[in-house]
């Protein structure tokens, strides 16, 4: 695998970690000042960054093109599959290797559950950034995430961070534990017994599980709601009486918008159901750093990128 790639957090190091934070501070800073990330006396060769999503997105696919056009770059993107051979039975691989035939500089892809991706993946020579993978990696969301942390507590180390949901389905929640156990968080989650991380997972993290999620409110710094994945459940594995219920037990309501912290932050990868993990009151309290997180990462794809 060429050093360039980043398929998954298991290799980044905290010092890779903290230089990617330094960049995006930095392309902060060149924003304000030139309205870019580059500024006029740098030259920069622009490259080509293709993007495929085998799968829907907002904030990543948008933030890796606007972060690109940032740094100056050129993108290649792909729409979904109507527009393109996959509607006539070209396999994902196959898209893959006729993209890379073309010669893009770096090549941005997010897909769903495939072993033959996984596999081929860190074989190729271009460098390829994971933007989303099944189950199992979502490696820029989950160095966004931190990213916004320390920029509201100044570290992200001895920070409590409360992941709740459907941690089972979530390859944001799998990166995070990564990323945010490499820079020293205490890493707490809550959600229905069927939603919560394997034995081997919570030993490996050293995460704190939290039957009743007042006791995980009241508990932490940092408070990251996820969505049910309901695109990755059988219909007969997902037992919730109703959405209803789930947002009573689960959901991040007025009474324990009382519990949190005031200094907390509140944290959600996107898309939100308003009214499941977040009532509808969550939007306005000052506490919530949604936005901030889309906008830390066209900051955090940009030094990926760069
Ligand atoms: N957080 C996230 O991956 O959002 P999108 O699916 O909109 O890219």
């Amino acid at each position: 695998m060429p050093r360039a790639s980043l398929l998954d957090t298991r290799r980044i190091t905290f010092n890779e970690i903290q230089s990617l934070f330094k960049k995006a501070i930095e392309f902060r800073e060149l924003q304000k000042q030139f309205g870019s990330f580059v500024s006029p006396d740098q030259k920069n060769q622009s490259k080509v960054i293709a993007c495929l999503f085998f799968e829907p997105s907002t904030r990543t696919r948008m933030s890796f093109q606007m972060a690109a056009y940032r740094l100056g770059h050129q993108v290649l993107a792909m729409e979904l599959a109507a527009s393109s051979s996959l509607s006539k039975g070209e396999t994902y691989l196959d898209t893959v290797l006729n993209v890379l035939a073309m010669r893009p500089d770096a090549l941005v892809i997010r897909y769903g559950e495939s072993k033959e991706l996984d596999e081929a993946l860190p074989q190729l020579e271009t460098p390829i950034i994971n933007g989303g993978s099944g189950t199992t990696a979502h490696p820029t969301q989950a160095l966004l995430d931190a990213f916004t942390i320390q920029e509201a507590f100044g570290s992200v180390k001895d920070k409590k961070v409360l992941i709740v949901g459907d941690i089972q389905h979530s390859r944001v929640a799998r990166s995070n534990f990564d990323v945010l156990s490499k820079l020293g968080a205490k890493i707490g989650v809550s959600g229905p017994s069927g939603f919560l991380p394997n034995e081997q997972t919570i030993t490996q993290y050293g995460i704190s599980v939290f039957n009743d999620l007042n006791e995980g409110v009241s508990w932490c710094d940092v408070y990251m709601g996820l969505r049910i994945q309901l695109e990755r459940h059988a219909a007969s594995e997902l037992k919730l009486a109703s959405l209803d219920e789930y947002h009573q037990r689960f959901g991040l309501n007025q009474p324990r918008l009382k519990l949190l912290k005031e200094n907390a932050i509140i944290l959600h990868p996107g898309p939100i159901n308003h009214g499941v993990e977040f009532a509808h009151e969550v939007a306005q309290d000052p506490r919530n750093r949604v936005l901030t997180q889309v906008a830390n990462g066209v900051l955090i794809r940009a030094a990926v990128l760069s």
